[in-house]
């Protein structure tokens, strides 16, 4: 009887999320860059959205720091200025004052379809999700450098992106 049940929960949940990840980078202590394909996340000059840019290698944009270890959530700092903490606005993704107890907005967790570290890739086929509206991180591929990074439904989006490391 369990058996079923839980037999049919999991063709429930597999229906519901046909690709979504499972493993979660080891994060800790690490700087980073969020990238898909040849873009990554970067800063706007203009203000506190993120923009598409094409890769700096071996150049980290983000210092990860610990929100909920025991869950894997993480805060995203500006490594240039760590003042400044990737915040789920409810609209952009922006960088914003990091304003410390950590708060649902400022977290972040990573489910990526691989997490073997090869040279500097350390996640791999990854969702960027915040807890706090479970959107994910839409760095677009298709658009152009340049482009907002935006948060969208994650299973319209896909788990396409890589995480590096510099070393
Ligand atoms: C991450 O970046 C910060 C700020 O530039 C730097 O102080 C720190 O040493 C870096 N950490 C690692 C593990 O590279
Ligand atoms: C992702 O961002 C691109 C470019 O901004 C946009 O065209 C696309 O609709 C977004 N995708 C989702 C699922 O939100």
């Amino acid at each position: 009887m369990l058996s079923i049940v839980s037999i049919f929960l999991s063709v429930l949940l597999a229906g519901a999320n046909p690709a979504r990840a499972t493993c979660s980078p080891s994060l800790l202590g690490t700087n980073i860059s969020i990238t898909n394909g040849p873009l990554e996340a970067g800063f706007s000059l203009n203000g506190p959205a993120l923009v598409s840019q094409p890769i700096s290698e071996g150049i980290s944009e983000f210092a990860v720091g610990i929100s909920d270890f025991g869950r894997r959530k993480w805060t995203l700092l500006k490594v240039a200025d760590e003042e400044l903490s990737l915040t789920n606005t409810g609209a952009l993704p922006e960088m914003l004052p990091f304003e410390p107890p950590i708060v649902s907005p400022q977290s972040w967790i990573f489910e990526c379809s691989s997490c073997v570290s090869e040279g500097s890739l350390i996640g791999e086929g990854c969702f960027v999700v915040s807890p706090s509206d479970g959107r994910c991180l839409n760095i677009s591929n298709a658009a152009p450098a340049g482009s907002l990074v935006t948060l969208g439904d994650c299973d319209a989006i896909g788990g396409s992106i890589n995480i590096y490391s510099a070393a």
